[in-house]
């Protein structure tokens, strides 16, 4: 069985930096057409200066490929209509953090609410600069999404012509919510479409599965595969593909993050293929999100075939998703 899917895209991928940089670029430059670049290195890109060198290290870093990195800027609540006016042509979206939720975000936002980040949002909303969410509060780990919602429904209403994604959604709660608010949309990631809490915690510690959010209910994952499976046009493919150094994973105090862009493609395939929903597979990762963020990445064609393909152990220092074992798909070439 074979499946020819046109330029892949990866709505939410962290590449860092240095020479972790020259591990993860090829990765997903080789395989993907473009991808939405997280900002959260440190420091976090914040200015310009800081967007368009980084750029520059992840175009050297991918080598020839046809690869658009799509930046983004961290999001600081000083952030005004003239800056935002001069980022626009050199952005895809502005990343909003809360301050020390997640992996490089002690600069984050520490109260979130129309009325504090009115400036910032008023002026991307002006500019159609669409803000790209983190959305966990500092509550319980397994409740953190589920008490967003309030906040993602507040922002949504009170900035109704600003395009809000959720970031790496995790629960049927974020999944219910976005058909009740036109401005909102989401990204969902390859390892909350398969694994639970259980397969994290559940036996033995899985510390290359452990991730923020960290992965929910078999109930949760049921609705994120409903609306992946289906391609609901709000929805799109996200990896949040998040490498750490193995000392950094397998360690007393685990880093949170999955290693899964170069295996998610082929997983993705095998996934839908076994849910009867392989024809949907091309609006997941790529036209759902050409027309949500009104972007048309490079021409690319990826050829998979449903061939077994056994995952590397670790590329360069970082352990993937599958690591040593075989998954049922394959990519057989690129062009
Ligand atoms: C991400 C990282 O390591 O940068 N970690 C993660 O668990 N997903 C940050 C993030 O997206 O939360
Ligand atoms: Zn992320």
């Amino acid at each position: 069985m074979q499946l020819t899917i046109n330029s892949p895209m990866d709505m939410h991928l962290h590449l860092r930096d240095g020479d972790m940089l020259k591990t993860t670029a090829p990765l997903s430059s080789h395989y993907f057409a473009a991808a939405i670049i997280m900002p959260n290195l440190t420091p976090p890109i914040t200015s310009l200066k800081q967007l368009v060198s980084y750029k520059k290290r992840i175009l050297e870093a991918a080598k020839d490929e046809l690869f658009e990195p799509l930046m983004t800027l961290f999001f600081k609540n000083d952030y005004d209509y003239a800056f935002l006016e001069k980022a626009k042509p050199s952005i895809g979206g502005i990343k909003l953090y809360p301050a020390g939720i997640t992996t490089n975000s002690s600069a984050g936002v520490a109260t979130i609410d129309s009325q504090s980040l009115k400036k910032t949002l008023t002026a991307m909303s002006d500019l159609d600069i669409p803000l790209l969410v983190h959305g966990e509060t500092n509550g319980f780990v397994m409740d953190r999404e589920r008490e967003f919602v309030a906040i993602y429904e507040e922002l949504a209403q009170n900035f109704p012509n600003l395009k809000i994604i959720m970031e790496h959604i995790t629960t049927k709660d974020s999944v219910d919510i976005l058909n009740r608010y036109d401005n909102l949309y989401a990204t969902i990631t390859l390892h909350h479409l398969l694994i639970t809490l259980d397969d994290v915690a559940g036996g033995k510690l899985r510390p290359h599965l452990f991730c923020k959010p960290i992965a929910k209910t078999n109930k949760d994952k049921e609705a994120l595969l409903n609306v992946a499976l289906s391609a609901h046009p709000k929805v799109m493919f996200g990896s949040d593909s998040a490498p750490h150094p193995r000392s950094e994973k397998e360690a007393c105090g685990c880093a949170a993050g999955v290693f899964t862009a170069p295996i998610a493609l082929q997983v993705l395939a095998q996934l839908f293929e076994k849910h009867g929903n392989l024809n949907n597979l091309q609006s997941f990762v790529s036209d759902n999100a050409q027309l949500i963020y009104g972007y048309t990445p490079p021409p690319k064609k990826v050829f998979l075939e449903k061939k077994p393909f056994i995952v590397p152990k670790t590329y360069g220092d970082v352990v993937p998703m599958y690591a040593g074992q075989k998954i049922e798909w394959s990519i057989v070439d690129v062009n």
